[in-house]
């Protein structure tokens, strides 16, 4: 069964209140969604497995733990997505990085896709499929779904801002895949935007309207 993981450190709340404020700059906004993203994934690394080496320090040698050579890709869904790589990137130098590109329709907010490019080996590695916005959940199901049929197995997301429905969406059509937010908001507006929310993510993150 999916968990749903919230993670709300002081610091990722304090940081995700400022990206929330209609007045933040697209500088600071983008600056502050991969502050938070490289916090999230410090939690959402917790469980990578660790194996023995032994390593002489300059005392003595003695036998530490490393990370497992387990293969990390991290799948951002465009646009906004593409505002979460970096600071992952600084936790995990050596992830590679997938694209799928989708928009949402403005009338039916359904995903329309538009491109889908992964690393070769992508059905050996652990993927992080990042979004900021999980709304109708719409986007990152289908996109789930394509890492699926490419025969990705082992599929994690993460957002920063969940809605119930796009949560239930992502758990009931996918339950083997757990997901990690900053926030669970209230609902989606009439126009499928999440309230309170922080507006669209990616013409916040690149400064279009
Ligand atoms: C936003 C967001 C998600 C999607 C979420 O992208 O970044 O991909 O909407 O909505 P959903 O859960 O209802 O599918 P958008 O379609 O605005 O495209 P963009 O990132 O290119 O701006
Ligand atoms: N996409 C966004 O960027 N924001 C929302 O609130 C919903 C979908």
């Amino acid at each position: 069964m999916s968990t749903f993981h919230l993670v709300d450190h002081p610091l990722i709340q304090h940081k995700l209140t400022i990206m929330r404020d209609v007045n933040t700059s697209s500088k600071d906004f983008r600056e502050l969604l991969n502050e938070v993203a490289m916090l999230m994934g410090y939690e959402l690394t917790r469980n990578l497995p660790l194996e023995e080496v032994e390593v002489t320090t300059p005392i003595c040698k003695a036998r530490l733990k490393r990370i497992a050579g387990k293969k990390l890709a991290i799948v951002p869904i465009l646009r906004a997505g593409l505002g979460m790589v970096d600071g992952l990137l600084k936790l995990v130098p050596v992830a590679r990085v997938g694209h799928i590109g989708m928009y949402r329709d403005p009338e039916t907010h359904q995903p329309v896709d538009y491109y889908f490019k992964m690393p070769p080996d992508v059905e050996n590695r652990q993927i992080i499929v990042v979004d900021p916005m999980l709304a109708t959940g719409g986007s990152a199901s289908d996109a789930i779904r394509k890492l699926k049929d490419s025969g990705c197995t082992q599929i994690t997301m993460m957002c920063l801002v969940a809605a119930p429905e796009g949560v239930r969406k992502v758990q009931s059509e996918h339950p083997d895949v757990d997901i990690y937010a900053a926030a669970l908001d209230e609902r989606l507006n009439e126009h499928a935007y999440i309230v309170p929310g922080l507006g669209d993510a990616g013409d916040r993150i690149f400064g279009t309207k």
